[in-house]
């Protein structure tokens, strides 16, 4: 295992009801923006129930930003940052999901670059304080959330991702000022999703785990147990909650899972590799594709890909989350071409997984073919993601090759 430190200041609220706890958890003097997304916060009554929580306790003044769109756009960030400074708000509260979550993490380290006036920074300075990762700022509004999709982990970390529609970039960024204070965790939120992003919800959180656990072994005992109960139970749950989205247990485990699956505890003290994520960033500011399908169509072929150096977890990964018999194919255990033949019957079950939701694993499922290859490896060359990859060996040639691969059917 390599050191580390794991530092998580976010105060989990876990429940059905618990929204009402915003009473106590808001500071009670607080000018607080709420902000949300498209709209289901209001339809589904959770903005009525988040003021309700808000109003029942001290002399907060509230404010509302609504219209974050899913894949936030860094323009109407801006706006929401403009609305900050007017209103002299000094703590906020995201009502939604990891885009809502991330767009207002975001609000809370733009608006507060000021300049001498009061009034936030040019576009072009948020601009350059996103291209490189938000890193160095040192000053963030304190803000809390109320999660209504499990997905990202968001709620629970302290990074986010930022959409730029303009210039056709999709750009992650992180500081530790914007953990949220807290994240209320309210399954019951859940049940008004619609299937898809439910389905998109399991499978992004399938693959955080796998970002972080499909590597190779360091003896990480912990992190590598965890992230394979966690596949585990997103398999068992994604198939319950598909049959069954009204059962309550099921929702419960679901939201816990994805919150545990991008929280920091499962990547400590091991390699990462990211080359899934910032190979799907570009297909969704280039197509639109739903963050999570992005990376189901990515996957197994960055599995393919990758097998050589991947093959120690690879068949950990088969033996431990598909209980494939690592010992026994053509009775050759430590041959290539049995070692071969398991981790491709592990990634066929992965697919298998995914079609079982839905969700599309190859680019022709997008209905995109090889023409779409190009534009997204220089997207990615433009966004400096060259040296993807736990060994930093993921160059575009690497990546070219995953997504030609992407485009064949299986
Ligand atoms: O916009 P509204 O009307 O609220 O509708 C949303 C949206 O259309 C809807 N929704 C949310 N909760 C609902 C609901 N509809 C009915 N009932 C509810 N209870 O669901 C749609 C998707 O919402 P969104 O917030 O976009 O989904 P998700 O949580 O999957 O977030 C995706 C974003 O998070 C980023 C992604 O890149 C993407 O931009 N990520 C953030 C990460 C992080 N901060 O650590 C890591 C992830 O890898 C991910 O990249
Ligand atoms: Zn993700």
């Amino acid at each position: 295992m390599n050191n580390f430190q794991y530092y998580n200041p976010v105060r989990i609220v876990f429940g059905e009801g618990e929204i009402a706890k915003l009473s106590e958890l808001v500071p009670l003097e607080a000018r607080v923006l709420i902000t949300y997304g498209g709209g289901s916060a209001k339809r589904t009554g959770t903005l009525d129930e988040v003021k309700a929580a808000l109003a029942s306790n001290g002399n907060r003044q509230v404010f509302e930003f609504g219209g974050i769109e899913a894949n936030p756009e860094f323009t109407t960030l801006l706006k929401a940052a403009d609305s900050v400074n007017e209103h002299d708000i000094d703590f906020l509260l995201a009502v939604g999901g990891g885009s809502v979550i991330d767009g207002t993490k975001f609000i809370a380290l733009v608006a507060s670059m000021t300049e001498d006036d009061g009034k936030t920074v040019s576009r072009e300075q948020a601009w350059e304080a996103l291209t490189s990762g938000c890193r160095k700022l040192d000053k963030a509004i304190d803000l809390g959330a109320v999660l209504t999709i499990p997905a990202t982990g968001s709620e629970m970390n302290s990074g986010g991702v930022i959409n730029y529609s303009e210039r056709k970039a999709k750009l992650p960024f992180g500081n530790p000022l914007v953990f949220p204070k807290f994240s209320i965790l309210d399954p019951a939120k859940t049940l008004t999703l619609p299937e898809r992003q439910v389905m998109n919800g399991v499978a992004d959180a399938f693959v955080h785990v796998m970002e972080q656990y499909l590597t190779y072994p360091v003896n990480a005992k912990v992190q590598d147990a965890f992230a394979e109960s966690l596949l585990k139970i997103l398999i068992e749950e994604g198939r319950a909650v598909k049959a069954d989205p009204t059962n309550m247990e099921t929702r419960k485990n679901l939201m816990w899972t994805a919150t545990m699956a991008l929280n920091g505890l499962i990547g400590t003290g091991v390699p990462q590799d990211w080359t899934t994520h910032m190979i799907g960033h570009e297909l969704t500011s280039l197509h639109a594709i739903d963050h999570a399908r992005t990376l189901t169509i990515v996957l197994p072929s960055v599995m393919r890909e990758l097998k050589d150096s991947k093959k120690d977890k690879l068949l950990q990964y088969a033996r431990n989350v598909w209980n494939l018999d690592i010992t026994s194919v053509n009775n050759q255990p430590t041959s290539d071409e049995s070692a071969d033949a398991i981790i491709e019957q592990a990634i066929t079950e992965t697919e298998n997984f995914f079609r079982e939701l839905g969700l599309p694993v190859n680019l022709v499922d997008a209905e995109l073919d090889e023409s779409a290859i190009e534009p997204i490896v220089q997207q990615l060359e433009a966004h400096k993601m060259t040296q993807l990859g736990e060994h930093r060996a993921n160059d575009l040639e690497v990546s070219r090759r995953i997504l030609q691969r992407a485009a064949l059917v299986h």
